[in-house]
């Protein structure tokens, strides 16, 4: 679905319909704002804020981040927009007057943080954007050059260069469709000998989840929307290699299947906390499991979307063996 037009709604005087369009000529979906809605919507974006409108149900809201603009609807597959395409369109349809905003999102290597430019700045920065030094080229010569590109919401440098750990969740649910997703990309990992040594536990129950915090040395934020718990199972490693190696490739095939559920949790707008500090055997026993926990992951909406933490240079991170 790709948000389409902003129009006058024929059930919502002063309001507003935004259309978003499928692939094929008739799938379209559909968001009516009521005036009120509307102007608290108008109200966040003429000021180039973030913020959440409330509607009418309470229970659904739009979320305006810096880049990517949500629409989560009670019943509905969430909606997004670009926010700087939402903005000029919005503000266009309620004639107020603005300037074209743009988000660029540099990858992680040189900056990994989101910013705004305006429309002067970008002549300056043209040129940077062109930039022909491969990364590769950046890291072996002595000043890495800044890298920018453009990416889609979905993109999945664009999930590396904004994801952040959040250890406050605010208490929204998290839909179905989202936890399908994160499942479905902890299966499509790869793992060794695709024998696929791990297994995931979902954690719904409130006392498990409550039990889990004590067994993670009571770190408050594992008790979560979404609860993760990797596991290893070595004896499902189908491979003739000595029972150290099976180990440690199933340690491995846990590791990354949650790292895919973690990028995924994030390419769906969710954010996540990794938990290794815990007590194995007390998670075994809440779980009701022989198998070896290797990481809890923790899911949900963040309280606020925080800007991705610093890290060293890529020229010191890698040792190129020429
Ligand atoms: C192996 C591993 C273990 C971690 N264990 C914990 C933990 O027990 N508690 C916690 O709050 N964060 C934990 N974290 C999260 C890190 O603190 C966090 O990823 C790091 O500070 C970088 O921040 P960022 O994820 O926002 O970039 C862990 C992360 C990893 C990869």
């Amino acid at each position: 679905m790709k948000f389409r037009t902003v129009e006058p709604s024929y059930t919502s005087k002063d309001g507003c319909r935004l259309v978003w369009q499928g692939v094929d000529e008739d799938d379209a979906d559909v968001v009516i704002l009521n005036k009120e809605e509307l102007a608290k919507l108008v109200e966040i974006l003429k000021q180039n804020k973030t913020g959440e409108v409330e509607l009418e149900d309470q229970t659904s809201f739009i979320r305006i981040n810096s880049d990517v603009t949500q629409f989560s609807l009670t019943n509905h597959d969430l909606l997004e927009a670009n926010t700087s395409e939402i903005q000029e369109q919005i503000l266009e349809f309620a004639k107020v007057p603005h300037e074209p905003q743009y988000v660029y999102i540099g990858t992680k290597e040189f900056y990994p943080s989101v910013w705004i430019r305006d429309d002067s700045k970008q002549k300056e920065d043209a040129p940077k954007k062109t930039s022909k030094q491969s990364l590769i080229q950046a890291i072996l010569s002595s000043e890495p050059e800044k890298l920018r590109q453009d990416l889609s919401p979905t993109d999945l440098f664009r999930v590396f260069a904004t994801r952040r750990s959040t250890r406050k969740f605010d208490k929204t649910k998290v839909e179905d469709w989202k936890i399908d997703k994160i499942l479905s990309a902890a299966d499509v990992a790869p793992t060794a000998g695709n024998f696929q040594g791990f297994q995931v536990f979902l954690v719904k129950n409130k006392s498990a989840k409550e039990a889990l915090v004590e067994a993670a040395n009571k770190q408050p934020y594992v008790n979560a929307p979404v609860v993760l718990v990797f596991c290893t199972d070595p004896s499902r490693v189908n491979l003739k290699f000595p029972p150290d190696i099976l180990e440690k490739f199933s340690l491995q095939d846990a590791t990354i299947a949650a790292a895919f559920s973690l990028l995924a949790a994030s390419g769906v707008g969710l954010s996540t906390i990794w938990i290794g500090m815990f007590d194995e055997e007390k998670v075994k026993k809440i779980l009701g499991t022989d198998l070896r926990p290797s990481s809890i992951l923790c899911i949900g909406y963040p309280d606020k979307k925080k800007s991705p933490k610093s890290r060293r240079k890529l020229k010191e991170l890698i040792k190129v063996i020429e």
